[in-house]
């Protein structure tokens, strides 16, 4: 089986070039962001957020995940996003998470020629002896300007949507530091990574650029 991991900072455009790319050569996908917004969206509905044994609860709420419940439009908050990065710095939960991942790629194996993830430590903890390592960053204006348009929001005033802004980079850049910062998987390009800035590229570049890195391999 053919293995592609994409790491990356927030919003630098990896989800959207890891779905194309299982489109493109009909490989699994699976966006790993969204286990650990799913234990952080639960962890608000169960109203634990703000308990002081955040891992015990993040460990219990991930052993019990059901991957085909999870549904990305209800994941999407910067108030998950921020939990999500916050739990994610706890070894036991990550211990937990990279099982399901792993197990996810080996279910897969016999019905997929290749398989692709996204996150932030695919390509070094993961997939460490992946096919092809991808790396994708963007400058944070670029990355909030991306993430408040998939946001699909209509401002009334000017004011409003530099407003927004101006909480997105804040949101964005606080999770950065938290993700690159940490002592367990920290975000990191793979030694063997290719590494891409998008910030003057957009997605259909991006995506030329990749396959034909692939293409000729
Ligand atoms: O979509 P975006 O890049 O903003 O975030 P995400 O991929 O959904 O990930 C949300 C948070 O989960 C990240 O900020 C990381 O703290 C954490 N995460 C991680 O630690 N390891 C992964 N493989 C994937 C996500």
């Amino acid at each position: 089986m053919i293995e592609i991991a994409i790491d990356g900072t927030a919003a630098s455009g990896k989800g959207t070039l890891a779905r194309k790319l299982a489109e493109k050569y009909n490989f699994i996908y699976l966006d790993t962001g969204l286990l650990y917004r799913k234990v952080a969206n639960e962890l608000i509905i169960k109203k634990k957020n703000i308990s002081n044994d955040l891992e015990y609860h993040s460990s219990v709420i991930a052993r019990n995940l059901n991957f085909l419940e999870i549904k990305k439009e209800d994941l999407r908050s910067e108030e998950t996003a921020k939990l999500a990065s916050l739990i994610a710095t706890h070894p036991k939960l990550r211990e937990i998470l990279n099982l399901k991942q792993k197990e996810f790629v080996e279910e897969n194996k016999k019905k997929f020629s290749g398989c692709i993830l996204d996150g932030r430590d695919i390509g070094t903890k993961i997939l460490p002896n992946a096919n092809f390592k991808f790396f994708i960053d963007a400058s944070i204006e670029v990355r909030a300007k991306r993430r408040l348009l998939e946001k699909n929001i209509s401002f009334l005033h000017e004011k409003d949507e530099k407003c927004m802004l101006q909480f997105l980079i804040k949101q964005m850049n606080d999770r950065d530091k938290l993700d690159i910062k940490r002592s367990i998987s920290p975000l990191v390009p793979a030694d063997d990574a290719y590494v891409i800035d998008t910030t003057f590229i957009d997605a259909d570049e991006l995506f030329l650029k990749v396959t034909k890195i692939i293409d000729e391999i």
